[in-house]
């Protein structure tokens, strides 16, 4: 065989590939993070060729030993990662061949590099969805504890980012307790959509061997096979749904910290960051700036671009594989390394913040957030239309205005001279009570 080609596929090459092409060509540093799943694949395939008899059980036993020692070497750090073998799957086989021998080449019996990446991505794509939903379940009991602390400290409600109506904290920490859920069973919904197996379908038409799938996907946690072999190997839309479902738990993030960047600042004042999740200023020494919240505000630009990097690629190719393939990987690993960190990062802000109920009481005090509660009273006391209400409740605001005081410190008499049949009953929903 000539020595200067890939040797995995070199066969029929008399030359070896430019070094650009070589470059282009390459994965490796990119997959690489599925070096386990990939010997967890080759492993089971291998189980599979020893029962069904398609190898001697001697050589599998080879086979399975030598992967251990490979899983051995890059724990260890001392495996030797080669860009000329592009990709993780031809990393691990060559190292095979060199500690076990030929034998190492009865492995790839029966598969083929389109079948073995579809797995190991799906694989790799389940164990991520398992640390994420994790992590959300931690960030939801900060928030929870939070809420149930909060339950009566009152804050005003926005709409517009305008004062509108007193909420609570705990009832503000719960909306985004929510939201996070919903996250949640976006990504387990994606989880057991993608659990099918495509181990078996080779390169795209299956294999005459006589293998057994059922084995392969139920060694591997997978519900089933997947029925068809074309869709085996092309199918990407588990990763554009786990793109969508990271961006959309990022975008709920984003909006948390936007409104931690806001509270921290002195003119709200209804959060202080503690020392270790705020950073200062080199010229202006009275600064605390909030920089991870920012930051996780500014790191949903690149769990979108991911999104939309995949979908573009994915958009008009034909059926089966094609090499674009191989740009699947990169944002589907950076959109879960950013929104482990988000996540953490929010985590540990909101743990240790303290949030300041007197200046959020205070704040929900002025803007005269009451005034729905008033025009609501109206309707329900004195049966009046709520349109009435409405324009009695807003003579009443611009009475407070002009006396420049709040709505329950108007005096009732001034109050009948709008709507004449106010009791001294309305003063229970002019002050703010939890
Ligand atoms: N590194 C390749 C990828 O990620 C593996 C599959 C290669 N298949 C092929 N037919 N060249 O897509």
């Amino acid at each position: 065989m000539a020595q200067n080609t890939n040797t995995m596929w070199g066969g029929r090459f008399s030359n070896k590939p430019a070094d650009i092409m070589e470059q282009i060509n390459s994965s490796i540093d990119v997959d690489v993070r599925f070096w386990k799943q990939d010997i967890q694949g080759s492993k089971a395939h291998c189980e599979m060729l020893i029962k069904q008899k398609i190898i001697s059980t001697e050589d599998g036993q080879k086979i399975l030993k030598g992967l251990d020692q490979i899983s051995d070497e890059i724990n260890a750090g001392s495996f030797e990662f080669k860009t000329a073998l592009e990709d993780i799957h031809m990393n691990i086989e060559s190292r095979l061949k060199e500690i076990i021998g030929d034998v190492a080449g009865r492995l790839h019996t029966a598969r083929s590099r389109n079948d073995q990446v579809a797995t190991d991505f799906r694989l790799w794509t389940r164990d991520a969805i398992g640390n994420l939903i994790a992590k959300i379940n931690s960030l939801q009991s900060t928030l929870k504890s939070l809420s149930n602390k909060h339950a009566k400290n009152v804050m005003p409600g926005f709409t517009h980012l305008q004062a509108a109506q007193p909420i609570t904290l705990g009832m503000h920490m719960d909306a985004y307790w929510h939201m996070l859920n919903r996250d949640k069973s976006r990504l387990e919904d994606c989880s057991k959509r993608l659990n099918k197996c495509p181990l078996g379908a080779a390169a795209l038409a299956g294999t005459p061997y006589p293998i057994d799938r059922n084995f392969t996907a139920k060694k591997l946690g997978f519900e089933m096979p997947m029925e068809n072999t074309i869709d085996a190997v092309s199918a990407r839309d588990f990763a554009n749904e786990f793109l969508f479902s990271c961006a959309q738990t990022g975008l709920h993030l984003s909006r948390l910290a936007e409104e931690i960047i806001l509270w921290a600042t002195p003119q709200f004042g209804f959060i202080t960051l503690s020392d270790q999740w705020s950073t200062g200023s080199s010229i202006m020494p009275q600064k605390k700036n909030p920089d991870a919240a920012e930051l996780v505000r500014g790191k949903t630009g690149r769990l979108n671009g991911n999104l939309i990097q995949l979908m573009t690629v994915m958009k008009g190719l034909p059926l089966a594989y094609n090499k674009d393939l191989q740009e699947d990987k990169e944002p589907v690993f950076d959109s879960y390394e950013t929104l482990c960190l988000c996540l953490d990062a929010i985590n540990g802000m909101l743990d240790t913040a303290s949030f300041n109920i007197d200046a959020m009481k205070s704040s929900a005090e002025m803007g005269y957030t009451t005034a729905t509660a008033l025009a609501d009273w109206l309707v329900m006391e004195l049966d009046l239309p709520f349109r009435d209400a409405h324009h009695v409740t807003g003579m009443i605001v611009k009475m407070a205005e002009n006396k420049d005081c709040k709505l329950d410190e108007l005096a009732l008499t001034d109050m009948q001279s709008v709507e004449n049949k106010i009791t001294n009953k309305i003063f229970k929903v002019l002050s703010i009570r939890p």
